[in-house]
């Protein structure tokens, strides 16, 4: 790997621990203005500094990301589809590598839809992002979405998924937890982080499912809905933390949670 490339991810995975909490602000591409993230600004800016890296679109980070944060991105570089029209499967890649590079990120992120009637249009567009991600040096992330379809979050299409993604070149993988996690990343040979998915019932349903996945494999989590969606998102993101960077317990995650947002939020 080519020493921009090393950089880049070294920055979003941390060599200190070889872990990453990474904070996914996209959901705006398909699902518009969606609960707690209407304002994206307000919802970022009191939780980025406790995040390795933030997963915005590029028109996300214009408008509302301070250009002087620390914090590396992971540029959305997908979409072209909404919840309501025929396929959430039908991405095309939305922003070039010149722009992206003019964004300074570290890297970019794209899904591709394993199964659907646009399985290979979303892998080429895997190919053809890591075929330029590896001439200008930035890591590329294949997430592997589902769309409507949460069923399909189990090992045996989730581990095809990923393996695909990596035969293909992705410098490291996004994809749900699952029963038999292990195989999953067993059979992945770059690194693999988890998305939340939608809004869990309590936080320790939240951090049982980041240390579930850190204990089984994942080097890290990306998640969204089950930080900002919480009543409570700059105590819920450093309780994640401890959890990915610290091997903490679920108990003494909840105590953190507990105890941070007494004091602040
Ligand atoms: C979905 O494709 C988007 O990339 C989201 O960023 C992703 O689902 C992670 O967010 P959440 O933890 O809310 O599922």
């Amino acid at each position: 790997m080519d020493w921009g490339l090393q950089n880049r991810l070294a920055r979003i995975i941390k060599p200190e621990t070889g872990h990453t909490v990474m904070l996914a602000v996209d959901h705006g591409y398909f699902l518009g203005p969606t609960s707690k993230l209407e304002n994206p600004r307000a919802t970022i800016a009191p939780i980025i500094q406790y995040a390795d890296a933030l997963m915005p679109t590029r028109g996300v980070l214009r408008t509302s990301v301070d250009p002087k944060t620390q914090t590396p991105i992971v540029l959305r570089v997908s979409g072209g589809t909404s919840i309501i029209g025929p396929s959430l499967a039908d991405e095309s890649i939305t922003t070039t590598f010149e722009e992206a590079i003019r964004l300074n990120v570290a890297a970019v992120a794209l899904s591709i839809f394993v199964g659907t009637d646009y399985e290979h249009n979303t892998l080429m567009n895997l190919a053809d992002l890591v075929n330029e991600g590896e001439t200008y040096g930035i890591p590329v992330l294949a997430v592997t979405a589902v769309g409507k379809e949460l069923g399909k979050r189990d090992a045996r299409f989730l581990s095809l998924s990923c393996r695909i993604a990596a035969e293909l070149g992705a410098h490291f993988v996004k994809t749900y937890y699952c029963e038999e996690f292990e195989k999953v990343v067993g059979g992945c040979p770059v690194p693999v982080v988890i998305a939340g998915g939608p809004k869990l019932d309590t936080m320790s349903d939240v951090f049982q499912l980041a240390y579930d996945a850190i204990n089984r494999g994942a080097i890290g989590v990306d998640m969204g809905r089950n930080i900002w969606q919480s009543e409570h998102p700059v105590a819920a993101i450093q309780a994640v933390r401890a959890i990915v960077h610290e091997k903490a317990t679920v108990t003494k995650a909840l105590e953190l949670f507990d105890d941070l947002k007494a004091t602040r939020n």
